[in-house]
């Protein structure tokens, strides 16, 4: 283990951390290259955010790889995007394995060309059995589209009569997303700036903590990642509560 882990204090981690990789393209245009070398520097930073994640003992790592709104993205772009996608799946097989990762995939998975689904369903079904970290990819996923099939399923429970309107909760609802099973976010980390959150995991994040850096995807790596943590660290969370309900509350109640 590096040495900055241990400052970090064990019992306030957050359990689920989610990132929006972006500034992958500023980073290129800054160097004079063109956006695909910047995407496979962000790649370079997935690898290093990861394998640091896990060993600060994050359970669970989601990334906005891939947007619905990015298939509008010129078609060679989108190629290059998919081969990295693919290649990431497999040089860090090995990894994964040894690390104890499993790997997730959210979104419109069907949407991806064949061959990429394939190695993705692989990885998933190689990797189902470790429990150190749940990996989770965000590939063809909207947030608003989530919301909508899951409202879709809910509706076509009622209507065969296998529920019933009075028994939609929160809860109930939050089983009809991809992340079902999952502790909601407890920080979402944006780069590059920009104060937005895009589309991604919007009924998750209804309180989560949100850390937006200016530093660009692809500079951004482990150092930056623990500065974060020890930000996170400080924060009073309240969900909504007074100061003092929060510090009567038995720990853990809230997460
Ligand atoms: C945003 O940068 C980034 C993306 C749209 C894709 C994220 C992809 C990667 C980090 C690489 C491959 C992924 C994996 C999982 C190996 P942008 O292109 O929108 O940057 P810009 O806003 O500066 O143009």
């Amino acid at each position: 283990m590096n040495s900055d882990v241990p400052s970090l204090q064990p019992d306030s981690l957050p359990r689920h951390i989610a990132i929006i990789m972006d500034g992958n393209g500023r980073w290129a245009k800054k160097r004079s290259l063109n956006r695909i070398r910047g995407h496979r520097e962000g790649a370079e930073s997935v690898r290093v955010i990861v394998r640091a994640c896990r060993e600060i003992g994050i359970e669970f790592l989601t990334l906005y790889a891939f947007s619905t709104e990015n298939w509008q993205r010129p078609p060679l772009e989108i190629s290059a995007l998919m081969s990295l996608l693919k290649g990431f799946l497999r040089s860090e097989l090995a990894e994964m394995m040894e690390n104890g990762i499993r790997l997730n995939a959210i979104g419109q998975i069907e949407r991806l060309p064949d061959d990429v689904v394939r190695v993705l369903r692989n990885t998933m079904d190689m990797t189902r059995k470790n429990k150190g970290m749940i990996l989770n990819l965000a590939l063809s996923y909207g947030g608003q589209d989530e919301i909508v099939a899951a409202a879709r399923k809910i509706a076509a429970e009622v209507q065969a009569g296998r529920l019933q309107p009075e028994k939609i909760t929160k809860t109930l609802f939050s089983n009809y997303l991809y992340t079902q099973g999952m502790p909601n976010p407890d920080l979402l980390i944006r780069t590059s700036g920009e104060m937005r959150v895009s589309n991604f995991l919007l009924w998750q994040i209804a309180y989560t903590e949100i850390y937006v850096t200016k530093t660009l995807w692809p500079a951004f790596r482990r150092e930056e990642l623990i500065r974060i943590l020890h930000d996170y660290q400080k924060r009073e969370r309240r969900f909504g509560m007074t100061e003092n309900q929060i510090k009567k509350a038995p720990r853990g109640q809230y997460f």
